[in-house]
């Protein structure tokens, strides 16, 4: 899409930019629109950014600022635009030009032969090429640019008719709202593709809804096609969605229109040249360099289908490596002029099959339900399930979260219940199978009572869960402290569930300033506990007195409080019992803390037992106060810097540092790209200091220079 030339360029004129950026004026609007759509570009399409988010941001507020001074200087494509503001009242329903048919499936490398049998009778050639790339498993869409502009975004609906979706799609940053097709003579294209979320943005969005008390989804895929019919296109912006475009279903005046109407005129020359749109790698590389996230680089060209069996399976067998879930691989005859000789069904392309990878959805059968008391009292239905195996673990109970999820799914016990595993995302029930049902199933009755100390269960308005309002309640104490134990939280090492719930059995340990006080020497005549181990834990427990204090405001386990709000609420104090003289209205001023979390925490620091604890625990030494403030370090020195450790570090643990890389408003990256503003090399770094070495813009530095560089 971008030459070098242009790349260098944009970067030059970038730099201008932001050494002052208040005066851009409005004579440069459209340079730095499109020095913000270059941006775009590198970061959401090529996944390689040049530009800090810091950066890209107060650019985009400069521009926002230059169009709300003089509005007649909005342009229909201009960054801003995405951002809609008023909610989609009803999508309408649209007929789509080239009808969005389904592919047919195949499972091994006999229907791929096969596949390939058919397609050789059908064109009568022996040997045929074909273009492979992945199966996105998403949502998908189809777009409309007339005269370069984005004017539709559709559902796929029934295949002829979906639901007008324009204002939400503008809000996916990797979808450009004008592309270059003129360039090429289109001036009328249809495109098709899938809406994904990524894995690693659809394991933060559960936690969100882990943190509202609500149940996770159970695959990216729900979460991508259920964000697309959104009432609020804001909403749908935050969830961070991302396109794969891979197919050109109609562009005016070409072959892709049905044969019909067909219009016999010499092809653009560029599009002849170039091969564009003769095959399908040829058209994911025209979409590609219009600025759309095609499978370009994911595509491979290969004649024959031996070619094609050894490809798919060398890509299943990295499957897990990738950022986004598919679900298998499509095959596609790569030469537009065999696919139209082979013509459709009414169902599929007889030039194309999906190869579907091994499933990670299985059916069983439910056979009964356990209630389970988590550490806030909630009591949590746990289906328990015939064991089944799905890609590569076996599953026999799953949560099923509370009454009304058990409602909206269907749930009884004998159900036949669909269930699937998607990536490493904990298994969910997606279904129940009701036509599966033979009458001798029965309802899921939830208990009245704790089905640990037997108190009466409440349920607040508005509330979907049961809880055991009991804080002494035996189950709840115990997953407290395993809580607070836990490698997020204090991360204390060796000791561990299974412990915890041996100490406490014992009476060895009955509350959470207990793990600070335990009697080695009782535990020390416990069976498995040589000198060793209990040096380990000991030392262990005594290292987590010092750990960071947002991390003991995770471990207390206040309800809604994730890592994320910890981070927030350590970073608004210099002393833990600062929050017990902060109002609910203090509270909600802070960042993404809403009404609910503030009510949260305000009632954790007004319970008076709560506060004898953690008088208990100052006591017992626990570091009770942000070190970060006291420094007066300031919150935002690395804002905007990426990080990643590499090596072993001799003075600082590896969890520490990256925390306060993150303290520092710094980002820490998993692997070594353009991306990456500094290595930190420990000792004996291997190949990413190497990769390191080769990209010229990562500083590289040594465990000191990089605590001298935090301060
Ligand atoms: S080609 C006529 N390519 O899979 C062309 N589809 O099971 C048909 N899908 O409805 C589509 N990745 O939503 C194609 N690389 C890919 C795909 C892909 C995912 C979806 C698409 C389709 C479904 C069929």
């Amino acid at each position: 899409m971008y030459s070098e030339k242009q790349t260098k360029d944009f970067q030059q004129q970038t730099k201008t930019f932001l050494q002052d950026i208040a005066i851009i004026s409005a004579r440069e609007i459209n340079v730095l629109r499109d020095v913000l759509r270059f941006h775009e570009h590198r970061y959401y399409v090529m996944n390689d950014p040049l530009l800090a988010d810091y950066e890209y941001d107060q650019l985009f507020k400069q521009l926002e600022k230059l169009e709300k001074e003089d509005p007649s200087l909005v342009t229909p494509d201009s960054p801003t635009q995405r951002v809609g503001s008023s909610l989609n009242q009803n999508f309408t329903t649209v007929q789509h030009l080239v009808p969005m048919l389904s592919l047919d499936n195949s499972y091994n490398a006999e229907d791929l032969i096969d596949f390939d049998r058919k397609a050789k009778e059908l064109t009568g050639l022996d040997v045929i090429e074909y273009c492979i790339e992945p199966k996105f498993d998403g949502a998908s869409i189809s777009l409309i640019y007339e005269n370069d502009m984005l004017t539709r975004g559709a559902t796929r609906g029934d295949g002829v008719e979906g639901e007008d979706i324009t204002t939400n799609i503008k809000q996916i940053r990797s979808i450009p709202l004008s592309a270059p097709f003129s360039k090429y003579g289109v001036q009328q294209i249809e495109i098709r593709g899938e809406i994904l979320m990524s894995k690693s943005a659809f394991a933060k969005y559960n936690e969100g809804l882990a943190e509202q008390g609500l149940p996770p989804l159970a695959n990216p895929r729900n979460a991508a096609s259920g964000s697309l019919r959104m009432k609020d296109p804001k909403e749908v912006g935050r969830r961070n969605l991302e396109a794969f475009l891979y197919h050109v279903s109609y562009y005016s005046d070409d072959k892709r229109k049905p044969a019909a109407e067909r219009i016999e005129e010499p092809h653009d020359a560029d599009l002849q040249d170039e091969k564009l749109l003769q095959t399908h790698a040829g058209s994911l590389k025209l979409l590609w360099d219009c600025g759309f996230r095609s499978p370009q680089k994911e595509k491979k060209v290969v004649k024959g289908i031996d070619e094609v069996i050894k490809h798919v399976s060398d890509f299943e067998a990295m499957r897990d490596d990738l950022p986004y879930e598919i679900d298998g691989m499509v095959v596609k005859v790569n030469d537009f002029a065999l696919q139209d000789q082979m013509g459709m069904t009414t169902h599929h392309p007889r030039w194309a099959i999906a190869y579907k990878f091994k499933a990670r959805q299985a059916t069983t059968k439910l056979r009964a339900v356990e209630f389970q008391v988590g550490r806030t009292g909630a009591v949590t239905p746990v289906a328990k399930l015939d064991p089944v195996h799905i890609g590569g673990v076996t599953v026999s109970s799953i949560s099923i979260h509370n009454e009304d999820y058990i409602k909206e799914k269907d749930l009884k016990i004998g159900d036949s219940v669909l269930i699937e595993r998607a990536g490493d995302v904990i298994p969910q029930i997606v279904k129940s199978l009701p036509d599966a049902r033979d009458g001798q199933e029965q309802n899921i009755d939830f208990p009245k009572s704790c089905p640990v100390c037997k108190s009466e269960l409440y349920k607040e308005e508005g509330e979907a869960v049961w809880r055991c309002i009991n804080i002494e309640c035996p189950a709840q104490v115990v997953e407290r402290i395993i809580h607070f134990v836990s490698k997020d939280a204090m991360d204390i090492k060796s000791f561990g569930e299974a412990n915890v719930r041996k100490f406490y059995e014992l009476g060895l340990l009955k509350d959470i300033p207990g793990i600070y006080e335990l009697d080695f020497s009782k535990i020390s005549e416990l069976e498995g506990f040589g000198k060793k181990s209990i040096d380990n834990l000991q030392a262990a427990i005594e290292a987590s007195k010092q750990q960071p204090l947002h991390r003991l405001v995770y471990a207390l386990g206040i309800r809604y409080v994730g890592e994320t709000t910890a981070k927030t609420l350590a970073n608004a104090i210099s002393d833990l019992f600062e929050l017990e003289t902060k109002t609910e209205e203090d509270l909600q001023q802070l960042e993404d803390i809403g009404v609910k979390v503030a009510q949260s925490v305000y009632k954790f620091f007004s319970n008076a037992q709560n506060i004898e604890m953690l008088k208990h625990l100052q006591q017992l030494g626990l570091n009770f106060t942000n070190t970060k403030k006291q420094t007066a370090t300031g919150t935002d020195t690395l804002q905007g810097q990426t990080f990643l450790f590499t090596g072993s570090l001799t003075k600082l643990k590896r969890s520490d540092a990256e925390a306060m890389v993150e303290e520092h408003g710094g980002k820490i990256l998993s692997g070594v790209s353009s991306k990456l503003n500094y290595l930190v090399v420990g000792e004996d770094a291997g190949s990413k200091l190497e990769k390191a070495k080769k990209i010229n813009t990562v500083k590289i530095i040594t465990e000191d220079e990089f605590i001298t560089l935090i301060g």
